[in-house]
């Protein structure tokens, strides 16, 4: 249940530490209404599948079976369209931001809608009404003397003249080495950093090394809230373990201050005097946009005022689903936020998931390794991957999506399972019943099973529904459709439809029934399949989208059935091959390279290639080989050496444009240090050519 935190009064001379006044822990089923948030995807590109099983999927997943529990639900998200993400896509493709925001903002929310993600509103952060709530809460914490101005050193670009917040600012990581961490995250160990904090700094646009300049900010005190935060977390022991534990190592370290502006001209402004050049840092307003958002849909529909019921009622019982790297903002940052602010709901439930991997790597946007929504929204229905994704959802470790898998669920599951059930019953019912519920006789053993399975059903699958288990939940039901397969078979009314007609008559009316049941069971997860079954084996209306109803028996004997329609086609090999090769892994399909010899995605990504420009080069005196080169990799120069003289003549080589390794652990030759490896076509029998991308190609590329 939502706790409803009660702000400090609002003078100056208050504590600077606010005390809780109010907190009202309920049972679930004192939960009036429910909020459903999901992370608000940043508007510089489009969703993929690894932004779906984190938090979309399992969302729509929750949100859709409250709703067929007859639950108050409200689903809200939108585009998060500032921040460094969002100027850096722009500065890449040399346009202006709103470009950017507007063209995928669009473009993912009409994704989302086509995979059937049943958002109530889906709001946008650039929108005026976000900014004024955003504002609002900077003010109220600023009046209420809880924000702390101070002058630190920050890294600047003499050349880009501007401060490099976050990712503007690339580095070094100090924990594990990466040379290619961002000024507030490092991606390869997942540790959080300060742009200070990394070794040899660059700048994210111009490789220059900044300088160090100071600067004022605004920070919140989120140490103040330490002790709270932990009881708050403490008293959720229903939270996914991860979440915790994660929680659980910042309160460790201990909460620090933390900038809530930053010098950048994007974003919402600091509505201060004097700071008309800050914008508030965007994960101070991105988690606010979860309220605007709401406010956005109370206007829309007419009740301006109703956005309040579900953000400062404690009736109400938040839910924020995220991913994983989303953690410390919704588990930390904004609860500490709201407890500052005073009067809102804080959340119940924050349900991250892990990742999901991709055919043996993980995800990546910037490398392109992805498989997008809309290209696969463009082939296939949304049913097929909603279900492949829901079997397989990192809610408690990461998992991997493979086309393979995606194919076996897809066959094996959704149509020779489920789409096999409903069509043979169907058929039967059509052709040897005239089109209508045959009427239900008396109940052998086998009968009475399928019905206590069906009675259960609702019940198990509810459950761990309740319990954030989406994976488990929908497997549960579609082991049902198993079942009932089952009984099909073992009752065998292709025999009985001679020798027993009534006998026959019960089980196609059961397996209608159970198909009928199916239809809700799997209705969050396949929700276009779900209305199809409705049609064929519909309900009379008001029991047709109620969970519990699942459990009973709601068709009538001689109702007249609807067409009995295919409701899955299967993927072939061809396809999945011709997914594979998209994806570059074409060469998985050669039978020749044997699996110990093949390298993952991320193996590859390792290895730094980058162009390089040659300045100098000379032969290393008593050696026949080896030659020593001055390079320029775009952001320094190097030294590296080389066994190339046999082949070239060093002084022509100066000016050309080669490939190098770029993080190649340093070595020694002949007593010469060497950081980095120039790529060569060498056979050493003979054959020697410097790998050159062409000589106007700039130092400092990278090689892909
Ligand atoms: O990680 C992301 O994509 C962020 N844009 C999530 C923001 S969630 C909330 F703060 F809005
Ligand atoms: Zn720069």
């Amino acid at each position: 249940m939502g706790q409803v935190w009660a702000g400090e009064g609002s003078s100056a001379d208050a504590p600077a530490v606010p005390h809780r006044t109010t907190v009202r822990e309920l049972n679930s089923s004192d939960a009036k209404r429910i909020l459903v948030t999901a992370a608000l995807p940043y508007a510089n590109g489009p969703i993929h599948f690894g932004h779906l099983a984190g938090a979309y999927l399992p969302a729509d997943l929750y949100v859709r079976y409250q709703r067929l529990m007859g639950r108050d639900v409200l689903f809200i998200c939108g585009s998060d369209e500032h921040g460094v993400p969002i100027t850096i896509s722009a500065e890449k493709e040399g346009v202006e931001p709103k470009v950017i925001v507007d063209r995928y903002h669009e473009m993912n929310r009409e994704a989302f809608a086509a995979f059937g993600i049943s958002f109530d509103n889906y709001s946008r952060t650039s929108l005026p009404l976000h900014h004024r709530t955003a504002q609002e809460f900077f003010l109220d914490f600023y009046e209420k003397g809880i924000l702390k101005e101070k002058t630190e050193a920050q890294l600047y670009c003499e050349r880009d003249r501007m401060f490099l917040a976050d990712r503007y600012v690339e580095g070094t990581c100090p924990i594990c080495g990466n040379p290619d961490a961002r000024g507030d995250q490092c991606e390869q160990c997942g540790s959080m950093l300060s742009p200070r904090e990394l070794v040899d700094p660059r700048c994210k646009i111009c490789g220059t090394r900044p300088i160090v300049r100071e600067t004022k900010h605004w920070y919140f005190p989120l140490g103040e809230y330490q002790k709270r935060l932990e009881e708050y977390v403490q008293s959720k022991t229903d939270w996914k373990d991860n979440v915790r534990k994660y929680c659980e190592g910042w309160f460790r370290e201990g909460l620090e201050d933390r900038a809530v502006t930053r010098d950048l001209r994007w974003g919402v402004k600091v509505p201060l005097k004097g700071y008309e050049d800050k914008v508030l840092y965007v994960w101070f307003e991105a988690v606010l946009g979860y309220i605007s958002s709401t406010k956005e849909w109370a206007e829309r529909t007419g009740s301006p005022d109703r956005w309040k019921e579900y953000w400062q009622d404690s009736l109400t019982k938040y839910v924020a689903f995220i991913g994983k790297d989303n953690v410390v903002f919704h588990c930390i940052v904004f609860p500490a936020m709201i407890m500052a602010k005073g009067g809102y709901v804080l959340p119940d439930n924050v349900p991250a998931n892990e990742f999901l991997n991709l055919e043996g790597g993980k995800l990546s946007k910037s490398r392109d390794y992805a498989i997008y929504l809309k290209d696969y929204l463009a082939e296939y229905p949304p049913d097929l991957l909603r279900y492949a994704l829901a079997v397989n959802l990192p809610e408690y470790r990461d998992t991997e999506f493979t086309w393979k898998d995606f194919q076996a669920r897809v066959n094996n599951e959704l149509a020779d399972t489920l789409g096999n059930l409903v069509n043979r019953t169907m058929t039967f019912a059509h052709k040897h019943f005239g089109g209508a519920v045959p009427p239900l006789g008396p109940l052998n053993e086998r009968d009475k099973e399928l019905l206590r399975r069906i009675a259960q059903a609702p019940q198990s699958a509810g459950a761990l529904f309740e319990a954030y288990r989406f994976k488990d939940a929908v497997v549960e039901a579609m082991s049902l459709a198993r079942y009932v397969n089952k009984y099909f078979n073992d009752s065998e009314p292709w025999k009985t439809l001679k020798s027993d007609r009534a006998r026959c008559a019960t089980t196609i009316h059961l397996s209608l029934q159970a198909v009928r049941s199916l239809a809700v069971l799997l209705g969050p997860a396949i929700p276009v399949t779900a209305r199809a079954m409705q049609g064929m084996v519909g309900a009379p209306a008001d029991e047709a989208n109620k969970w519990e109803a699942a459990g009973r028996l709601t068709i009538q004997d001689g109702m007249a059935l609807g067409e009995a329609k295919i409701l899955f086609t299967k993927v072939d090999d061809e396809r999945i091959d011709r997914e594979l090769e998209e994806l570059g892994l074409g060469q998985r399909a050669a039978p020749d390279l044997p699996a110990k010899e093949l390298v993952t995605i991320d193996d590859f990504d390792k290895i730094k290639l980058l162009t390089a420009k040659i300045l100098a080069a000379e032969r290393v005196p008593k050696s026949k080989k080896l030659v020593r080169l001055q390079i320029d990799l775009g952001t320094e120069k190097r030294q590296i050496v080389a066994g190339i003289a046999e082949k070239y003549v060093p002084e022509e080589l100066v000016g050309r444009t080669i490939v190098v390794v770029a993080n190649l652990q340093a070595a020694r030759l002949m007593g010469l240090e060497s950081r980095g490896m120039l790529l060569a076509a060498n056979d050493g029998k003979g054959t020697l050519s410097l790998l050159s991308p062409g000589d106007d190609v700039p130092p400092g590329v990278p090689v892909k």
